[in-house]
């Protein structure tokens, strides 16, 4: 987690206008608001969770079961205005059983950062709960048998808007093939839970190409300009 200072600093060195965020819920350990969670505990979830989650445990509906070493349910806060969905866990996410905590991981915690947010202010998914050996593509009958733990997500979360991170899930999310150059900078609708969908560039893509972090913070201001537009 960035400290403000270093949350200027980074805006700076991508050469961004700074903005501050207002009304946004902040809370630490201990005082926590009723019905919310700090990452990663979901143990005191609401039993509509509990059983998704169990379900998501003890899936067996494509081969990836068969290598993984546990399965990677989602994190964060479940009454999130926003909802990150990624594509895959990795193999840290694979060991540690949560999402994006290898060094996307820290790339998304930077991107948060910089938009006012936190782990605990969003919801984070993705669109496989298993690894795929050796971090290859999802195959898409994996993606199709894992859809219904996601699209449960989205219903429970009811997020006002997910920022779809990377092209496996911007596709599957938006039932599209375009990359993800042309389906950024505009609002999507979620296929088939009628979500608003902003679509940007994975956090490990922006750690080989750090010159499209300033398309990401467009991005992000892009989905904070849709919320707000709800609010009105
Ligand atoms: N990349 C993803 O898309 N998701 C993760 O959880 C980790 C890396």
């Amino acid at each position: 987690m960035l400290s403000e200072r270093e949350r200027l600093q980074y805006l700076a060195a991508i050469g961004i206008e700074v903005w501050s965020q207002r009304n946004m819920p902040v809370f630490d350990e201990g005082e926590i608001p009723d019905g919310q969670t700090l990452v990663p505990s979901d143990r005191d979830a609401p039993a509509d969770w509990q059983a998704l989650r169990a379900k998501v445990q003890s899936c067996r509906n494509c081969e990836l079961h068969e290598t993984r070493s546990q399965t990677v349910f989602g994190a964060g806060n479940r009454n999130a205005d926003w909802m990150i969905v990624g594509e895959a866990p990795g193999a840290d996410e694979d060991r540690q059983g949560e999402p994006f905590v290898g060094a996307a991981g820290k790339m998304l915690d930077e991107i948060l950062a910089a938009a006012g947010l936190d782990r605990n202010s969003v919801y984070i998914a993705n669109i496989l709960k298993c690894h795929p050996p050796g971090n290859r593509n999802p195959h898409q009958t994996e993606a199709d048998s894992c859809r219904e733990y996601l699209n449960q997500q989205i219903a429970m979360v009811q997020p006002k808007v997910i920022l779809a991170v990377g092209a496996v899930a911007a596709h599957q999310l938006l039932q599209s093939d375009q990359p993800v150059g042309k389906l950024r900078g505009q609002t999507h609708t979620s296929q088939p839970a009628g979500v608003n969908v902003i679509v940007t560039y994975h956090p490990a893509y922006l750690l080989r190409s750090p010159v499209h972090k300033r398309d990401v913070w467009q991005d992000v201001c892009l989905a904070r300009s849709v919320i707000g537009g709800l609010q009105d």
